[in-house]
């Protein structure tokens, strides 16, 4: 097979289950979220009517929103596992060459510098992604907490909380679905399509193009050591169990925020179903 012809392993399976149950939970989460802030326009009551009315769409988000945690709660457990069993590199982290990339990249674009960045596993790009979906995703669960639960809330915190979270929410939903609809689709849509999310792997030209320096190291062997079985159960001894008492007390908290009131706020009235009673003429002449 030519240099040009071979794929390269970028996602494993659990990297590519993470990123499915996102963006399913994500995009339930918009197109029952959005609606709701726009209530009052024609297309989205008609999106309401058409996902069976307020009360069923707002049990869709509560759903979703249940699982987009449940996701959360999955991705922290796979990224400390590849962090302290594994022991991989922390390729995730922005530091200052992500700058000069950036800076570099926009420079090469507006054709005043001669060569493109060579960037490494994740670059500039992805990493501003990837930390502004988990940025997102703790406003919107800490909002959503508040709108679940204003009573609660409103213990500890003045009742002005509860319409600001709910304009924090709102917001933060709207900048979340552009910038994927935007940032997201370009990379990965338009600029080529870019399947490695689903089939796991990238060709030789996108790697040369967005990750020149990790390809480097993949031709050049450069490959992380083995790590002997005695090692491998030393750390999962550790591991396990804390992985196991950091997820029950996650999902008890998530069991605790969903059954802790049944008074989130409503967005938009709830509609009463109307009750036909048939009109009986009133007798004449009695
Ligand atoms: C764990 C995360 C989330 C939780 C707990 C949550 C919870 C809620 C709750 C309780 C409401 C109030 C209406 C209702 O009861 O349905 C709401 C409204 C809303 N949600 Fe979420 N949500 C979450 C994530 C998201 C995400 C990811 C988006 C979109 C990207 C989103 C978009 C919206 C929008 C636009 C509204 C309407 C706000 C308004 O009327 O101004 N939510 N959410
Ligand atoms: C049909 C829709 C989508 C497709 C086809 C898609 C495709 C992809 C691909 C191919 C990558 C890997 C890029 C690479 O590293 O080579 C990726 C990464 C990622 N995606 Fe998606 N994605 C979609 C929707 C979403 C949604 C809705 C979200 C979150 C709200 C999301 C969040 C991410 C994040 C955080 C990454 C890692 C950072 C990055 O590589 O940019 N994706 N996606």
């Amino acid at each position: 097979m030519s240099e040009h012809a071979r794929e390269y392993f970028r996602f494993n399976i659990s990297h590519r289950i993470e990123h499915i149950l996102l963006l399913l939970t994500f995009t339930v989460l918009t197109v029952t979220g959005i609606p709701q802030k726009y209530a009052d326009a024609a297309w989205a009551s008609g999106a309401i009517g058409l996902m069976g009315g307020i009360e069923l769409t707002r049990q869709i988000h509560h759903v979703a929103a249940i699982l987009l945690m449940l996701t959360t709660i999955y991705h922290g457990g796979a990224v400390t596992y590849r962090i302290f069993v594994k022991r991989v590199r922390l390729t995730m982290m922005p530091g200052l060459q992500d700058v000069k990339d950036g800076l570099q990249a926009m420079g090469y674009n507006m054709g005043l510098v001669k060569s493109p960045p060579r960037m490494g596993r994740y670059n500039f790009g992805e990493k501003v992604e990837y930390w502004a979906v988990i940025w997102g995703t703790a406003i919107m669960v800490i909002t959503g907490f508040m709108l679940w639960n204003p009573i609660a809330t409103t213990k500890f915190l003045p009742g002005q909380a509860i319409p600001a979270a709910k304009a924090a929410h709102g917001a933060e939903a709207v900048l979340a679905a552009l910038s994927i609809i935007t940032w997201h689709a370009y990379h990965v849509h338009l600029k080529w399509f870019n399947k490695s999310m689903f089939t796991g792997s990238l060709t030789h030209e996108q790697m040369e193009e967005e990750h020149a320096l990790e390809l480097e190291e993949i031709e050049a062997g450069v490959e992380e050591p083995p790590i002997s079985p005695a090692v491998m159960r030393r750390r999962l001894m550790v591991f396990y169990p804390v992985a196991i008492v950091i997820s029950v007390t996650l999902l008890a908290a998530v069991y605790w925020f969903v059954t802790l009131e049944e008074t989130a706020i409503t967005t938009i009235p709830r509609q009463d179903t109307p009750v036909f009673v048939p009109v009986t003429p009133t007798p004449e002449g009695g």
